[in-house]
């Protein structure tokens, strides 16, 4: 039998005994040279990462991407070519709860994609939802202090979340969502992914697309009842993570087809509402669903730690063919992410292992700085330009590292966008509402807009939940009004 190899140090000392430390005589003091102890406590301390803000509840997996039709025309980006395969993390999340929190508490879920492409990381960071509360990041800050905790109490409160809301009037759409089956998915399996924002793909011969991502469960979309998940915040707070990790042991591999929505690149100028406002879809009678190909979840992760928490990912992880759009929201991300990342993770996070390319290169002038772990060869200059050749280090190419790109000017202002025909807050929830819900997802949605009804203490928050659903539906108002107003 293969004998256990010898514990050691973090250097590499090894270790006489792991139960008892250094101390005068067996009944004395501990002695403050015993460096195995004090080593021992300070990497305990240092164990927890700061978690995510939000989003602080997930898990996830690896699997493969394969591109199944022809979108070449749309797309020079290596990873959508035909035939073009690549790996593939993805992780789910809730989006208020901590790290701690049940799984089946109504939400937004969290579907961030990577692919590993050969022309580097590419990250949809999307929900299970195609649109979203807001549509300025400067109001990002606000709604999910709204979401989270009370100052004073540390509790989650319907007060506050409903305030925010009926103030954000904008919000209306994201919320019939959350409110409706979506918030109570059956299982991460169980879900469509959205990224949601309008992004932009540039074809071989430089023409432009905007691109909306959609990411359709072969698993079907399914939830739970509202008892369903409350009994299983109970009795089992891991239930979506536990899901999705023991049907990929068993060798159950969920799989999601990828669509796209393609709007003409001068369409957008004209289009009857905005489309980069991230409230809204764009209709499928306008914009049908145009497939990709499917990715299938096939691996666990060896480490949930080094390979989930420490994930990074963010919408500013594009590759050439892809881009971001002027979407406020989307633009805000770009910044937010990474900066969450270096103070989360810290400066050097790109070089963990699941950060880093798994097919590409990563070449360029940045060095130094915490924990930096990967240098560059002795030849390599620290600065660029230089004249020592291909030794001294890699030269930006403009054709290969081609960016998305869309006409700006006027003048600096803080304000909405220009509003155009069909630009308003209800009309998209109201639809929602009245022509996709069945009438059974219609009478669950009352009945748990009645038990928010309910939990709203505040007189004047209250009145503004009857109005904004009578904005969002007039009927729906009434019926709200008349069952659940006292
Ligand atoms: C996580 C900021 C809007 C989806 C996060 C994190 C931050 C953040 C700081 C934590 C990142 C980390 O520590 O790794 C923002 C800001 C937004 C915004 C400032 C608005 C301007 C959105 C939108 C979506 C979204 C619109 C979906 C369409 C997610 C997801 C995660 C996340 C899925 C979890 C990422 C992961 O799995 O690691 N967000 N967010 N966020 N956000 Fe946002």
């Amino acid at each position: 039998m293969a004998e256990n190899k010898t514990l050691t140090t973090q250097t590499g000392t090894p270790v006489a005994n792991n139960e008892h430390s250094l101390t005068v005589g067996p009944d004395g003091p501990t002695v403050l040279h015993d460096h195995y102890l004090l080593e021992k406590l300070a990497s305990f301390n240092r164990e927890r990462v700061p978690e995510r803000n939000p989003h602080a509840k997930g898990g996830g997996a690896f699997g493969e991407f394969v591109v199944t039709e022809d979108v070449s025309k749309y797309t020079r980006a290596a990873v959508f070519q035909p035939g073009a395969k690549a790996e593939t993390l993805i992780r789910f999340s809730s989006v208020a709860g901590e790290q701690g929190s049940p799984d089946t508490w109504r939400d937004v879920r969290g579907f961030s994609l990577r692919f590993y492409t050969p022309e580097g990381n590419l990250d949809i960071v999307g929900n299970n939802t195609p649109t979203f509360f807001i549509r300025d990041g400067i109001k990002f800050p606000d709604f999910i202090h709204s979401q989270k905790r009370l100052g004073a109490s540390g509790l989650r409160d319907a007060d506050m979340q409903w305030d925010f809301w009926t103030l954000s009037p904008e919000s209306a759409h994201q919320v019939t969502y959350l409110m409706g089956d979506r918030g109570l998915s059956k299982s991460w399996r169980h879900l469509n992914g959205y990224g949601s924002h309008t992004y932009q793909w540039i074809n071989a011969e430089g023409e432009r697309f905007w691109v909306k991502y959609h990411f359709i469960s072969q698993q079907g979309v399914e939830r739970l009842s509202p008892e369903e998940a409350e009994k299983l915040a109970g009795s089992d707070a891991d239930y979506y993570r536990r899901d999705l990790f023991e049907s990929i042991e068993r060798g159950e591999f969920p799989s999601w087809d990828v669509y796209v929505q393609i709007m003409p690149y001068e369409e957008a100028k004209t289009y009857r509402f905005n489309p980069f406002d991230l409230t809204k879809v764009w209709p499928k009678a306008d914009y049908p669903r145009i497939k990709v190909g499917t990715f299938t979840l096939n691996r666990n992760p060896e480490n949930f730690f080094a390979q989930i928490e420490q994930a990074a990912f963010t919408p500013g992880n594009q590759v050439p063919g892809t881009g971001i759009s002027p979407d406020k929201m989307l633009m805000a991300r770009v910044f937010s992410y990474a900066d969450a990342h270096r103070h989360r993770i810290g400066a050097n996070f790109n070089q963990l292992p699941v950060n880093q390319p798994h097919a590409g290169e990563v070449n360029n002038y940045q060095h130094e700085g915490n924990m930096r772990y990967h240098f560059n060869s002795a030849e390599h200059r620290t600065y660029s330009p230089n004249s020592y050749g291909p030794a001294g280090g890699p030269v930006a190419d403009p054709v290969a590292g081609v960016e998305a790109s869309w006409e700006a000017d006027g003048t600096l202002v803080r304000s909405a966008h220009t509003l155009r025909a069909d630009d308003d807050d209800f009309g998209q929830a109201g639809t929602l509402y009245r022509d996709v819900f069945s009438a059974e997802e219609k009478a669950r949605f009352h009945e748990v807009l009645g038990g928010q009804a309910q939990a709203i203490t505040v007189d004047r928050i209250r009145e503004a939940f009857f109005q904004y659903w009578t904005n969002v539906d007039a009927e729906l108002g009434a019926i709200l009004r008349a069952n659940y107003a006292a």
